[in-house]
C-alpha cells in the first residue's frame, strides 16, 4: 500500500512537472509570436516622411531608417549606411521591400509595399525587423503605409498581420503534410537519368517506416512532387497521388523517365 501511494504521488509530481514545462514552452512561443506582430514598447514618436528623410548623417547627424514602418537609429552601423557605403539606400526612408528583393534603386512609392511577397520573403522581412530591434535603437513610427499620424496601425498593417497568420497556418499545414508524406531523395546521373527513393529519414523526417515513392499533385502547383507514402497505411488515401510509370507498387526506388 505504502509503495503504491508513493508510486501514485511520484506520478502526480511528474505529471505536474510536465504540465509546467509545457506551459512555459507554450508561453515562450506565444511571447515570440507577440514580438513578431506587436509594436515595440517605448516612446510613440511619429515621423513624417520628410522628417525621416533628414536623418541622413548630414542634414541631421544621425542615420535613421524604417523597417515595416518602425524607425531605427542605425548610426552605430554607419559603416553599412553612410553615404557611399553598400546599404545607404535604406537611409531616411522605409525601403522594406528591398530588404528581400535587393533592388536598391527602387525610389517608387511601392518601396515599402510587401503584401504581394511570398510567405518566405515575409519571414525574411520579420527576421530583418528582429535584427534591427536587437541591434539598434527603436526611435518611433513612420507616418505612412504602416502607421498613421498618431502612430496607430493602419489597415495595411492589419492586412499584413493577417497575411502573417495565413502564412503561419500554411506552414503548420505544410509541416503536417511533410510528416504524412515526407519528400523523397532524388538523384541524377548521366547513365541512369533521375531516380527517386525513400528511406527512414528521407526529406529530413525521421520515422519508423520507409515508404514508396509517389507523385503528389498539389492544387495550384504546376508539377507534382515526389513524396514517400506509407504503403500499408495509405497508398490509396487520396487521388492526388499517382504511381511512377514502370515502377513496382512496393518498390522503395523508382526511375523517372521524362515524358
Ligand atoms: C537581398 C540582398 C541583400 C540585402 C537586402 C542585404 C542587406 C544588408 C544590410 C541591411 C546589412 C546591414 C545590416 C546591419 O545593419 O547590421 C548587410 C550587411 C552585410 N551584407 Fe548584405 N544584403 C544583401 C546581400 C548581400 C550579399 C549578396 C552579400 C555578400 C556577397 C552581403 C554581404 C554582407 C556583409 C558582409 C554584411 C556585413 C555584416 C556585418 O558586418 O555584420 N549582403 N546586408
Amino acid at each position: 500500500m505504502g509503495l503504491y501511494s508513493c508510486f501514485r504521488r511520484n506520478i502526480k509530481v511528474s505529471v505536474s512537472i510536465i504540465v509546467i514545462i509545457i506551459s512555459v514552452l507554450c508561453y515562450k512561443k506565444y511571447e515570440e509570436l507577440q514580438n513578431f506582430t506587436t509594436e515595440p514598447r517605448g516612446h510613440r514618436l511619429v515621423f513624417s516622411q520628410e522628417q525621416l528623410n533628414q536623418y541622413d548623417g548630414h542634414v541631421q547627424d544621425k542615420l535613421y531608417m524604417a523597417v515595416l514602418g518602425q524607425v531605427f537609429d542605425v548610426t552605430d552601423g554607419r559603416q553599412h549606411y553612410e553615404r557611399g557605403s553598400s546599404y545607404h539606400y535604406f537611409i531616411g526612408k522605409d525601403g522594406s521591400r528591398a530588404l528581400v528583393t535587393g533592388n536598391f534603386n527602387d525610389e517608387s512609392s511601392m518601396k515599402d509595399h510587401v503584401l504581394d511577397l511570398s510567405c518566405n520573403d515575409l519571414s525574411t522581412l520579420l527576421n530583418w525587423r528582429k535584427t534591427y530591434r536587437k541591434k539598434y535603437k527603436f526611435v518611433g513610427f513612420l507616418n505612412g503605409r504602416y502607421y498613421d499620424e498618431h502612430g496607430t496601425e493602419t489597415n495595411y498593417f492589419k492586412q499584413f498581420k493577417s497575411k502573417l497568420k495565413e502564412c503561419e497556418t500554411e506552414k503548420i499545414n505544410q509541416e503536417k503534410e511533410n510528416l504524412k508524406y515526407p519528400p523523397c531523395n532524388i538523384a541524377w546521373n548521366e547513365e541512369e537519368g533521375s531516380h527517386v527513393w525513400c528511406t527512414k529519414t528521407s526529406g529530413g523526417i525521421a520515422r519508423n517506416w520507409v515508404g514508396v515513392p509517389r507523385q503528389l499533385f498539389t492544387p495550384g502547383e504546376e508539377k507534382p512532387r515526389c513524396v514517400c507514402v506509407n504503403y500499408d497505411m495509405d497508398s490509396d488515401s487520396t487521388n492526388l497521388l499517382k504511381k511512377y510509370a514502370d515502377c513496382p507498387d512496393t518498390s522503395t526506388m523508382c526511375n523517372i523517365f521524362n515524358t
